[in-house]
């Protein structure tokens, strides 16, 4: 690889990820990249690093358009390590240059490297430094996702880098929304958006909304938004906000995930004619087994649908595990938004559909109680109870659905 512009002596000089499956958990099936951005102009600029693994690759890429020893700013919006950590070997390169960086952001930074031998300057939000033809200007956007995170806006290219916040994890030989468009497609590109803001950036639903209220209040004008990860935004920018914003207030399809495992098919055949009672009430309905599932692609199921129904197995009184694991990772993203009931099968005393409500109210999710046990085995009676538990809860859905 080497740079790319973006505009005239704005380049992308970050790297693709084409292997990385698991993201601290999360499941990339299609890879990543890590973007960083360099502005050729009287002061050369770097904005963000890489992955350590792909410090290298960076340097060639920056090598293609300058000499790195040339960079005299280096701005970091943000240091968790996908980010920050080839920093070391970038300021080997260029040690007198001056790391721009939030308080927490220095504080964290320290943490992770010597910096006592750096120049940084500290920044918070409306700081601006000017490069030469261009200015920068800080904006901080604490919780977005991390305490130290901030963006940076090239005024005079109207080019907003929006660090985590916008980006999907799409490794792709294209850079572009409109190029992605062409050679793959626009829904891909948004169903990538929702996967990552589910997983990533759920729990910050009010800020999202607060801090771009906030961007939209500057009179900004963007005519790119080019994140820290995927594809950057230059044919519609405000697409992606638009769908941070419907995100943010509690958009949601008119649909149930149904998310459930199971340990001797019981809890699975009670799943059949539940779906077929939300799908006769007019609902669609998706079925998740989240053994055979990673919990990423279940988060982000569970995210697109305005209702829910897990499904568990009693295993020793308990919660089946694989249900508890789904519910405590759900519980830490700080759903909302969404209506929720529970169902399952038992053997000897039940206790698992009980556990499942105790978990989704410590959410705060709306609930439809008391949901449905069957002991040991659907019969055909019992499921025509689960048919009618399906459509009930379907209407349940409908009704809830209307205040958005
Ligand atoms: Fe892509 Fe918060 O790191």
């Amino acid at each position: 690889m080497k740079a790319i512009e973006l505009k005239n002596g704005v380049y992308w000089v970050g790297v693709i990820d084409w292997a990385v499956r698991d993201f601290h958990g999360y499941v990339t099936p299609r890879g990543t990249t890590y973007n960083n951005y360099l502005i050729m102009d009287d002061e050369v600029t770097l904005l963000d690093t890489v992955k350590y693994d792909f410090a290298d690759i960076t340097i060639k890429n920056i090598r293609s358009v300058v000499e790195p020893s040339k960079i005299k700013h280096v701005v970091i919006n943000h240091i968790e390590n996908d980010h920050v950590t080839s920093i070391d070997k970038i300021m080997a390169l260029t040690p007198d240059a001056t790391i721009y960086i939030t308080e927490k952001g220095r504080k964290g930074l320290d943490r992770f490297f010597d910096i006592s031998k750096w120049n940084i300057k500290i920044v918070k939000t409306g700081d601006t430094l000017k490069i030469g033809k261009r200015t920068l200007l800080f904006i901080e956007t604490p919780m977005l996702h991390w305490p130290d995170s901030m963006m940076t806006y090239i005024k005079e290219e109207k080019i907003l880098i929006s660090q985590d916040a916008f980006g999907q994890h799409i490794a792709s030989a294209v850079r572009f929304d409109d190029e992605f468009a062409t050679c793959e497609s626009m829904s891909e590109l948004e169903d990538a958006i929702i996967d990552y803001y589910a997983n990533i950036l759920m729990p910050f639903g009010q800020i999202i909304k607060t801090k771009t209220a906030e961007i939209q209040k500057m009179g900004l004008e963007m005519d790119m938004i080019a994140p820290d990860h995927g594809i950057i935004w230059r044919s519609n920018p405000q697409k992606v906000l638009q769908m941070y914003m419907d995100m943010a207030g509690g958009k949601a399809n008119l649909s149930v995930s149904i998310i459930y495992d199971t340990m001797w098919r019981s809890t699975e055949q009670m799943t059949s004619p539940i779906m077929q009672g939300i799908k006769d009430e007019g609902v669609e309905c998706k079925v998740i087994r989240l053994r055979a599932t990673p919990m990423s692609m279940a988060i982000k199921e569970f995210w697109k649908s305005r209702g829910v129904l897990i499904g568990t197995p009693t295993l020793n009184n308990v919660m089946y595990p694989t249900i508890a694991e789904f519910l405590t990772h759900l519980r830490g993203l700080r759903p909302k938004n969404r209506i929720a009931a529970a169902f399952g099968s038992y053997g000897w005393g039940g206790g698992a559909v009980k556990e499942a409500y105790e978990e989704i109210k410590k959410m705060g999710l709306e609930t439809v109680e008391p949901g449905l046990q069957i002991l040991y085995r659907p019969s055909l009676e019992d499921e025509t109870k689960c048919y009618e538990f399906g459509m009930e809860f379907a209407k349940k859905v409908k009704e809830y659905h209307q205040k958005f």
